[in-house]
């Protein structure tokens, strides 16, 4: 009963959040990628990535928004559905979008939604100290979550803009103790958007749960890209992180595995693709 998802295809076994623990133990790197249809699902699954987020970055590269403040709960719930049909071997997270965990209760409702609707096996949400309780609510609740510190992009109109956060000495110390607070209420991992190299470090040294970087330096547990600046699909000024595979590879699949395979020999993210 509890073995058929395994039985599916025994040489590439699932990943599951107990895959992701091991790997950041034994010093394996993680390589994750955003992913909006099942079309893609199938390749990145190829491609081997082991974390597959339905982001709600969809907003900006899918819908043509400027941020991902649009992004409705319906818009989450039918990426995720479309992408859980192309997937077998990676772990399958989905964002809460902007303004969908206001309070405990809600958050455990959208959560569920994203799972029971969209196929979705961890919640991402992005966090702070106001967010603690809702972390613990739904960790009782037996609900996977990943807790999003640094640069937050659905706070950007409050915030003032996309910008490297965590520089000052007070700004890291923060953010480092929100995340060891994260932890303690029952985050399963921590996913760290354009700090310092040097903050993006401590707190990976500090957490057991594994902790994917964007922007975050090299030293955290993995890396996330939104998959279509990995496809060199995304026109305009691209953050310092981005990683264009598409200039060398020449097709889709082998774009996907050049980032997996940079991301496991420790070669993305460079020197030039951080931030001090
Ligand atoms: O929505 C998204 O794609 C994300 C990544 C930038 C990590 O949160």
């Amino acid at each position: 009963m509890y073995t058929h998802l395994q039985l599916r295809d025994s040489a590439r076994p699932p990943v599951s959040l107990a895959t992701l623990h091991k790997m950041k133990a034994d010093g394996e790197k993680i390589a994750s990628l955003t992913c909006y249809d099942a079309s893609f699902a199938v390749l990145v699954d190829e491609a081997d990535a082991d974390l597959v987020l339905v982001g709600d970055s969809l907003g900006m590269v899918i819908q043509g928004h400027d941020t991902t403040v649009p992004v409705t709960m319906d818009d989450m719930v039918y990426h995720c559905r479309a992408v859980s049909r192309g997937l077998h071997r990676p772990l399958l997270m989905a964002d809460l979008p902007f303004a969908s965990y206001p309070t405990k209760d809600i958050a455990l409702a959208n959560s569920v939604r994203l799972m029971q609707e969209g196929g979705a096996e961890i919640v991402k949400l992005e966090s702070g100290p106001s967010q603690l309780e809702i972390v613990e609510f739904l960790a009782t609740h037996d609900i996977a979550v990943c807790a999003h510190l640094g640069l937050k992009p659905q706070s950007v109109h409050k915030t003032g803009g996309f910008r490297v956060q965590g520089r000052s000495d007070d700004a890291a110390e923060r953010m480092l103790q929100n995340a060891i607070d994260l932890e303690a209420a029952g985050a399963d991992m921590i996913l760290l958007e354009c700090i310092p190299t040097s903050l993006g470090q401590k707190i990976t040294e500090a957490l057991r749960v594994p902790v994917i970087g964007i922007g975050a330096g090299p030293h955290t547990d993995g890396q996330i890209l939104v998959l279509y600046d990995v496809l060199g699909i995304t026109t305009g000024r691209q953050p310092r992180f981005v990683l264009n595979c598409m200039a060398e590879a020449g097709d889709n699949l082998t774009a996907m595995r050049q980032f997996v395979q940079a991301v496991k020999a420790g070669s993305y993210p460079a020197p030039e693709h951080c931030f001090d």
